[in-house]
């Protein structure tokens, strides 16, 4: 497959960033003013900021690639075709930012026929950016970062998140306890993405969700990818940013965190089943 040059990978790269970084800046500033709260469903909020947070993202990828695709939460799919297909979470985190709870960030990923190519997630309250470039390893800011060396699930840290489709809650609830009670604790912070980059960044050991979207997962999994840790669906098969149920783990838990969110098996051995 031919593969995008070096060159280009930086241009695209810094372009991410720049795009991110603008629009985290502008969400801040927002802070105290969010602008009028509309709902898509019955808890998913979407706010004026987050609207004009990705026009500006979607203007300044298509100031200098007008061919490529941009796929973004609130605007949808544009109609031209491209092997280079951008995906745009302007807001991940927007129940916390309708709520002033200062944890949320801008996702912006790249596809490049078929393949994740770049990711970058932009934390604009702790002025933290994550990014990857596939081959080139996980960066915050200026460090590289790698997963954690935790091995067992009793010191294991991890964080997860609900879908706001309450019909899939009796699954998420039952994994949800299986998990908390095998763990050191589970963190639910309400950024995928964040979540994402925190277990790149060795800070949590583990993330599951169930019915996550693409603009949610695709910067987060190269970023994590790129710092060692694994990503399958909760059977273990192979990630599709398409298909949403994810298992993110340092690499070292990934067995164990399969077994433990079986919720229809009881793993083999293992006696404290809910
Ligand atoms: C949400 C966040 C949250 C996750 C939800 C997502 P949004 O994204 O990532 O952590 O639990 O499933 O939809 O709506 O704030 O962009
Ligand atoms: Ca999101
Ligand atoms: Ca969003």
């Amino acid at each position: 497959m031919k593969e995008i040059s070096a060159r280009l990978q930086r241009r695209l790269l810094s372009l991410a960033m720049e795009a991110a970084t603008t629009a985290g800046e502008f969400i801040v500033s927002r802070q105290r003013d969010i602008g009028t709260i509309t709902f898509k469903s019955a808890r998913n909020p979407v706010t004026e900021t987050d609207l004009q947070a990705e026009h500006r993202i979607i203007g300044a990828i298509k100031r200098v690639f007008p061919d490529h695709l941009v796929i973004s939460e609130e605007s949808g799919a544009g109609k031209n075709e491209s092997e280079f297909v951008w995906w745009i979470d302007p807001l991940d985190g927007t129940t916390n930012f309708s709520h002033g709870y200062p944890h949320f960030a801008v996702s912006i990923a790249l596809e490049y026929r078929g393949k994740l190519q770049l990711g970058v997630v932009y934390d604009p309250v702790r002025q933290e950016l994550f990014r990857a470039t596939r081959g080139n390893g996980s960066y915050l800011g200026r460090r590289h970062i790698r997963v954690s060396p935790v091995k067992s699930l009793l010191r294991a840290l991890m964080s997860t998140g609900f879908p706001y489709d309450p019909r899939s809650h009796p699954r998420a609830l039952k994994i949800f306890s299986r998990i908390v009670t095998r763990t050191q604790g589970v963190r639910r912070d309400g950024s995928a993405a964040l979540n994402l980059c925190y277990l790149a960044a060795g800070r949590f050991d583990g993330f599951w969700e169930i019915g996550l979207k693409p603009w949610d997962t695709a910067a987060g999994v190269v970023i994590l990818e790129e710092a060692g840790g694994r990503v399958t669906d909760l059977e273990g098969k192979r990630f599709e940013i398409r298909e949403g149920d994810v298992l993110a783990s340092n690499r070292l838990l990934h067995r164990q965190l399969l077994n433990a969110v079986r919720v229809n098996q009881h793993p083999k051995g293992d006696k404290r089943c809910a």
